[in-house]
């Protein structure tokens, strides 16, 4: 886990994953990265398999914490690659796998 650069994304984010515009109320947004050019040397030909596998049970984590605390998680996988990269600032080299936006569900109650 690391900084990659701080400042204000959620709406931007929001454009990026499709204009589901709904993330942008999310309290926090979970990135999962990659660097795809070191997959093969440290993985082998499935790396890139494995690093998706990764990223969904990252992601599982993040529900299971957010629905333990009492709070809402849903993973988003409809986003422009290279959008998401333009906004996070990676090189062509990494690119976003998945996001997962957590934080209170709308209309319920405080946890
Ligand atoms: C890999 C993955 C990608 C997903 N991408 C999106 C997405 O882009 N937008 C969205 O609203 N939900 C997305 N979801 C969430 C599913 O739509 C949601 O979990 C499913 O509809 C189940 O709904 P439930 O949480 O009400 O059971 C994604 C889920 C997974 C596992």
């Amino acid at each position: 886990m690391g900084l990659v650069w701080s400042g204000q994304a959620m709406e931007a984010m929001a454009r990026v994953c499709l204009d589901q515009a709904w993330l942008k109320n999310a309290a926090v947004h979970f990135v999962f990265l990659s660097r795809l050019d070191l997959l093969g040397d440290q993985w082998g030909a499935r790396g890139y398999r494995y690093a998706m596998l990764s990223a969904g049970r990252l992601g599982h984590a993040v529900y299971l914490g957010a629905t333990a605390l009492g709070l809402g998680a849903c993973g988003i996988g409809a986003f422009y690659d290279g959008e998401a990269r333009r906004l996070l600032r990676l090189d062509d080299h990494a690119s976003m796998l998945y996001l997962v936006a957590a934080g209170r569900i709308s209309g319920a109650s405080s946890p």
